[in-house]
């Protein structure tokens, strides 16, 4: 367990990275597109976890409805669990309301999950499974 990264819901990405890069002073791990979901981040490094600027690359993206409604800011968080079904199977036990059925592939293959707002007091939960993340290399991409 841990927080592998922040997800922050942005209007302009090239704008976004340049704030965190140039004037928060955080070094920039690189960028990905995912146009499956309609997305284009940016991975920052924060030290001991990072920070996903997110933005929309079409209207009806994973995140436009959010920027719609409450604009910029915390999107998600994201926590590493080792082992996805474990994981899942557990927090059904405990009655969590998990997005969706099963996990899904993320970037880099990996599984990811959700747990819905609602059952989180108001902050959407990534679930990512990373069986060793004690050797993540931090100089990776990652999964929105
Ligand atoms: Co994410």
């Amino acid at each position: 367990m841990g927080v592998d990264h922040l997800g922050i819901a942005v209007r302009d990405l090239e704008d976004a990275t340049a704030t965190y890069r140039d004037i928060l002073g955080f070094p920039v791990q690189g960028g990905e597109s995912l146009p499956e979901r309609g997305l284009d981040v940016t991975f920052i490094d924060a030290g001991n976890a990072r920070i996903e600027l997110i933005a929309a690359s079409r209207d009806d993206s994973e995140v436009s409805a959010f920027l719609a409604k409450r604009g910029e800011g915390i999107h998600h968080i994201c926590v590493r669990v080792r082992d996805m079904d474990v994981a899942l199977a557990s927090l059904q036990e405990r009655g969590a309301k998990l997005i969706g059925e099963s996990p899904k592939p993320g970037a880099h293959g990996r599984l990811v999950a959700w747990v819905h707002p609602k059952g989180a007091h108001g902050v959407l939960m990534e679930l990512v499974q990373i069986p060793d993340s004690d050797s993540l290399p931090r100089t990776e991409g990652g999964q929105a």
